[in-house]
C-alpha cells in the first residue's frame, strides 16, 4: 500500500487486509469455507439491482450500518444521537407534499395516523425550511417498490418545515415487517436461527444547508420486536409516542381507530450531505 498516493485509502485498505488476515488465522479458515464465503459475497452482488440493495442489507443485519451511524453522529460518537441507519429503501425524489397532506397514494390497510413533527437546532430554536423525506412500509409488510399492488411512491413524501419548524402529515400506523429473506442474507439469518423482523417504524431524512443531514427512524412504542430489531436500529430516544385518538378524528373519512404521533427532532450543526440512494 505504501505507494498509494491517497493517504486515507492507504490507511483503510492496510487495516482491512490486517483484519482479514487476522480473521483467517483466528478461525483457521478452510479452503471450503473460503469458497463458500466468496460465493456468498458474489451472491450479494448478484441479488442487487435498481430496486433492491442486498449489500446494504448484509451490512445492516451484522450491525455494521448502525455502528458506522453511531460513530459518525452525536459529536462523532461521543454523545447520544437521534440518528439511525438509512436502510436499503430510501428513494430520492419522493413527491413534494404540503403540510397536512397524506402520503397514502393507493388503498392501504391500517389505522389512520396523524403525525406532527417539530425540528429544532441545538439551542431549541425552530428550524424553518428543512426538507423532510418520510418513508414507511405498508402494514402488509412491504415498501411500495417491493409491491406491485401499491402505487408508485405510496407512503413516501417530501415535506418542508414551516416558520415554527413543523411538518404534519397523514399516513397509516406502521406495522413491523420482515427484511427480505429470499437472498443470501435470508440464508444467513436462517443459519443463525434469527428472526427477520424490524419493529414498526417511520423513516425520516431531514436536510437543511448548515446542518448535518439527520437520517433516522421513529419506532412504534408497543412493538414486540423493539428489543430484537434484526438490524439493531432501536434506541430509547427513537421510540415514539403513538397516542390512540379519542373522540372526533381529525378527518371526516376516518372509520376505525386512529393515532397521533408527535415527535421533536434536533439537528446538529454541520455539513448538509445526502447519502447515495440505495435504490432508484
Ligand atoms: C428499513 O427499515 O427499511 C430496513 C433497514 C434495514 C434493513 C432492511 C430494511
Ligand atoms: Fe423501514
Amino acid at each position: 500500500m505504501k505507494r498509494a498516493p491517497n493517504a486515507r485509502l492507504r490507511e483503510i485498505v492496510a487495516s482491512f487486509v490486517r483484519h482479514m488476515h487476522a480473521f483467517a488465522r483466528e478461525t483457521r479458515l478452510t479452503e471450503e469455507e473460503f469458497e463458500l464465503g466468496v460465493g456468498f459475497l458474489n451472491r450479494i452482488g448478484q441479488a442487487t439491482n435498481d430496486s433492491h440493495n442486498e449489500g446494504i442489507l448484509f451490512s445492516d443485519v451484522l450491525g455494521f450500518s448502525t455502528l458506522v451511524c453511531l460513530l459518525n453522529n452525536g459529536q462523532n460518537g461521543a454523545t447520544e444521537t437521534a440518528a439511525a441507519l438509512l436502510g436499503p429503501f430510501w428513494r430520492m425524489h419522493s413527491p413534494e407534499t404540503p403540510n397536512g397532506g397524506s402520503i397514502i397514494r393507493s388503498e392501504t390497510p391500517g389505522d389512520a395516523l396523524f403525525a406532527e413533527c417539530h425540528i429544532r437546532d441545538p439551542e431549541g430554536k425552530p428550524l424553518a425550511d428543512v426538507e423532510v423525506d418520510v418513508w414507511q412500509a405498508s402494514p402488509v409488510g412491504l415498501y411500495e417498490n417491493q409491491d406491485p399492488a401499491q402505487a408508485n411512491m405510496n407512503l413516501r413524501g417530501k415535506f418542508r418545515t414551516d416558520a415554527e419548524g413543523r411538518i404534519s402529515f397523514r399516513s397509516v400506523k406502521p406495522a413491523g415487517y420482515p427484511v427480505p429473506t429470499d437472498g443470501p442474507v435470508g440464508d444467513l439469518l436462517r443459519a443463525q436461527l434469527r428472526h427477520p423482523y424490524r419493529p414498526a417504524h417511520l423513516h425520516f431524512l431531514c436536510y437543511k444547508p448548515g446542518f448535518k443531514t439527520l437520517i433516522t427512524q421513529i419506532f412504534v412504542d408497543d412493538d414486540q420486536h423493539l428489543e430484537s430489531d434484526v438490524v439493531f436500529g432501536v434506541t430509547r430516544h427513537l421510540i415514539g409516542d403513538f397516542r390512540k385518538g379519542q373522540g372526533v378524528a381529525p378527518a371526516a373519512d376516518v372509520a376505525g381507530p386512529w393515532f397521533r404521533l408527535t415527535y421533536e427532532f434536533v439537528m446538529e450543526k454541520g455539513e448538509a450531505k445526502l447519502p447515495v440512494p440505495p435504490i432508484r
